[in-house]
């Protein structure tokens, strides 16, 4: 777990594919986003990449630029962090839990997912009412990031839960969190996009952009689902969220929202 005044080093390269496994020093991670490479370092790496330029140079060093791993990633400032069932720690700490709480431990290094985010919150309070009246046996989390969301599916009771992230680095990081929380054995990892990784499962868990959800949504193969938690969107985005949703989806009741970020939770109709 990075201290929050731990400096990162970040370095944006352009033009590249970055090669699936790098061995470089002091690599904490690499984020692929459209055409730009993220290397993520805990010490300066400019002689290091000056060797990794001669092997590679396709790549081209566009930027860089420091700052503490705190600014990066915003963690509570008191844990655990408690949503509704659901005790979130991302330091080793010893937590006392009520009967019916669920710890989840999530070092989020750098990736989404700590907890904190408005969307995580909505969707981790919409998946712990769900469960509190069904039983989803298998699960999908499109966009799954630290693993949060699949961990906690995993938790509530889902047996098989299949997670996607196109980032290698979430993909690594969810990994790891699933060791510290147990559920490797429920939780399949599969690195892509959500657009073509769509296994069957009962309940479908999406908090990924709105630009993703918009044309997601307009795929009828939503229908195939019994239930969907959706986040992601701000409130002014509802009506549009609303009106895209395949005909099949019926809205439950109560809709969520922390801090203008809205879950639903759907329930489809068989078709
Ligand atoms: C908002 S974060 C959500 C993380 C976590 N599920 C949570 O609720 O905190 C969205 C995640 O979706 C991933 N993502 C974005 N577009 C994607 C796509 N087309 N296919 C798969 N993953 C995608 C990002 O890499 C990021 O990890």
């Amino acid at each position: 777990m990075l201290k929050p005044e731990q400096p990162l080093y970040v370095y944006e390269l352009k033009g590249g594919v970055p090669p699936p496994f790098l061995n470089l020093e002091g690599l904490l991670g690499v984020w692929p986003e459209a055409d730009y490479t993220y290397l993520f370092f805990t010490a300066p790496a400019d002689a290091t990449l000056q060797l990794f330029f001669r092997e590679h140079p396709e790549f081209k060093l566009t930027r860089h630029y420091q700052l503490p791993y705190g600014h990066w990633q915003q963690l509570a400032a008191r844990e655990p962090l408690v949503i509704d069932r659901f005790k979130i720690i991302t330091r080793e700490q010893s937590v006392q839990l009520l009967p019916d709480e669920i710890l989840l431990r999530i070092d989020p290094g750098v990736i989404f997912g700590s907890g904190l985010h408005p969307t995580t919150r909505g969707c981790l309070r919409a998946l712990s009412l769900l469960y509190s009246t069904v039983n989803p046996a298998k699960v999908l989390d499109l966009g799954t990031g630290t693993g949060v969301l699949a961990i906690a599916a995993a938790k509530l009771g889902a047996q098989q839960v299949e997670a996607v992230d196109l980032n290698p680095m979430a993909i690594s990081t969810a990994a790891a969190n699933c060791e510290r929380n147990g559920v490797t054995n429920k939780v399949h990892l599969i690195m892509g996009d959500a657009r073509e990784n769509l296994p069957e499962a009962e309940l479908l868990c999406v908090n990924i952009h709105f630009d993703f959800l918009k044309e997601f949504l307009d795929d009828r193969a939503f229908c195939r689902y019994r239930w969907a938690v959706i986040g992601g969107f701000l409130r002014e985005k509802l009506p549009m969220v609303r009106e895209l949703l395949p005909s099949c989806a019926m809205v439950k009741e109560p809709e969520l929202e922390e801090k203008g970020w809205v879950t639903l939770i759907l329930e489809m109709s068989k078709l």
